[in-house]
């Protein structure tokens, strides 16, 4: 991963293969033109303070995802400068708004791909945009090579361009101990995310259940985490029927890894659940063509879970985390579940399978009953779970739901914060009638109408008596298949860890309610 360091020297003397500026859209006062952004002084100084002009002659305007590039002036170390877009120019003093920041620093890390080193000459006002524009480097210079060039890594340049392999953040104050903890926090934020983001990446017959939890139970070790993985002997002695049922019809068997990061100084426990299926072909209920393609990311709930509790322990955060991996591959087979079949759950209902698609909410149902054993103060899941929610709220903003208003409030607030778009949905009553079965406790499929909340009221049902709950369906914005934008690459995103990370970090503070 790129290398990230904290710099307060001189921007015209520093030796890099380009010096990042920003540039934002004109304000009232001065309408039209692009306005260099602070932290670019040096360079408009070499200009004659002519710099605005220059970037407008070569068409740029400030936009938001803009990158100019010119050459560097002369007795600069540096060849070349590029100027990139934060959109709106901020009010008098009230800074640059973070998640501009944050993607602007995304979008100059990815057009330096190839480039070694990159000096950032962006706005900073605190720690905050320190840290904002740390994650940005680190998110947006992210790629995906392993499996080119034949199984060798283009990381090295051979297949594609390399990532930007340094970045040096002027601007900041290197010593200042709230700056120094927020590129720290940055960092470790962002390679756990982007590994989380390796993990989805991985073709399904590289990352099968067994597969996922021995990288779990690696890390784990690595990082002083308990973890506890159940194979299928252990699933079968417990009872965990959701489970088992979904995984019958793979050659791989299912999982379910529990990983306990704990804290001596905790005051709250706060227990994650991730959907794991590593890939989703729909078993039985298989899915068409051109539904599955990208099925393999079909497991990016416990890839966010399982870098959200790492994070946690990498920051020492002083709250006690368990991670719950639900994991399983959804196929078709003699073994796989028909739709007919009924399934005895960990929790003791019994659930009607009408639809093997709808696989998500039996896994992580046996997995949020564990979940709720140990009597955490709330319970977070994660997980591609409804198409529907991708109609309702686009690829880019995952839903919220959750059986307490003001935690919902809290998540939502937190995924704000961090940059993550986010939208509180509803758990509707009368929905829960859909899912009546005629032979069973609960059928695994009701109305086709609001299917996402259908799913939600059915995870509800498995929550533990006066546990607060809240349930991201992230089925929209966990792979990106299309281009890339801001710090999000094209495939695998890593979507909702940082969110997962505010919400613990929230809950160590004891801000969560
Ligand atoms: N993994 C899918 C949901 C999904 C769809 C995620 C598209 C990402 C992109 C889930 O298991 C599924 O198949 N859900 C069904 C449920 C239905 C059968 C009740 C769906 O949404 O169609
Ligand atoms: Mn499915
Ligand atoms: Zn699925």
């Amino acid at each position: 991963m790129t290398a990230l360091t904290l710099s307060t020297a001189a921007v015209p003397g520093l030796r890099a293969d380009a010096i990042v500026i920003g540039v934002a859209k004109g304000s009232a006062s001065k309408p039209g033109g692009p306005v260099v952004a602070p932290g670019a002084e040096a360079v408009d100084q070499a200009y004659d303070g002519g710099l605005a002009g220059v970037l407008e002659t070569l068409g740029a305007s400030g936009a938001e995802g803009e990158v100019t590039k010119l050459p560097a002036p002369a007795g600069f170390k540096a060849p070349l400068v590029v100027a990139v877009g934060l959109g709106a120019q901020p009010e008098k003093d009230s800074g640059y708004d973070t998640e501009a920041l944050r993607k602007a620093a995304g979008v100059a890390a990815r057009a330096l791909a190839g480039s070694k080193k990159a000096v950032f000459a962006l706005p900073l006002t605190d720690a905050a945009d320190a840290g904002a524009v740390a994650e940005g480097v680190l998110l947006g210079a992210y790629s995906f090579d392993v499996y080119k060039d034949n199984g060798k890594s283009a990381k090295d340049g051979k297949n594609g361009k390399a990532p930007l392999a340094e970045a040096a953040l002027l601007g900041g104050k290197p010593r200042d101990k709230a700056y120094k903890a927020a590129v720290e926090r940055a960092t470790a934020v962002a390679e756990e995310l982007n590994r989380a983001r390796d993990l989805i990446n991985t073709p399904p017959n590289d990352l099968n259940p067994e597969a996922f939890a021995a990288i779990a139970q690696a890390a784990a070790k690595e990082h002083g985490i308990k973890v506890q993985v159940l194979d299928e002997k252990a699933l079968t002695k417990g009872g965990y029927g959701g489970i088992l049922g979904v995984g019958a019809g793979s050659a791989s068997g299912p999982r379910l890894v529990k990983l306990s990061y704990t804290s001596s100084k905790a005051k709250k426990h706060l227990a994650l659940v991730g959907k794991g299926i590593t890939y989703d072909s729909g078993g039985i209920s298989l899915k068409p063509a051109g539904h599955n393609e990208t099925m393999k990311c079909d497991m990016s709930g416990a890839a966010a879970v399982f870098a959200a509790v790492v994070a946690a322990a990498r920051l020492g955060l002083e709250v006690n985390v368990t991670g719950w991996l639900a994991l399983a591959e959804n196929m078709p087979s003699g073994s796989a579940t028909r739709p007919g079949d009924v399934l005895r759950m960990y929790s003791g209902k019994t659930v009607e399978v009408l639809n093997t698609d709808a696989e998500g909410r039996l896994v992580l149902a046996d997995a949020l009953w564990a979940a709720s054993a140990e009597k955490p103060d709330a319970i977070v899941d994660v997980a591609t779970l409804t198409g529907a929610m991708m109609l309702a709220l686009g690829s880019r903003t995952f839903g919220i739901m959750a059986n307490d208003d003001a935690f919902r409030s809290a998540v939502h607030e937190a995924a704000e914060e961090v940059g993550e778009p986010a939208w509180p949905m509803p758990l509707p009553e009368h929905l829960r009638k859909g899912m009546d079965s005629a032979t069973a406790d609960i059928a695994n499929m009701g109305e086709r109408m609001g299917g996402g909340l259908v799913a939600g009221l059915f995870l509800r049902e498995f929550v533990g008596e006066g546990i607060t709950w809240a349930h991201l369906d992230i089925a929209g914005p966990a792979f990106n298949e299309g281009g890339p934008f801001g710090y999000t690459p094209k495939g695998g995103t890593g979507s909702a860890v940082r969110t997962l990370v505010r919400v613990a970090e929230l809950a160590a503070a004891g801000d969560l309610g």
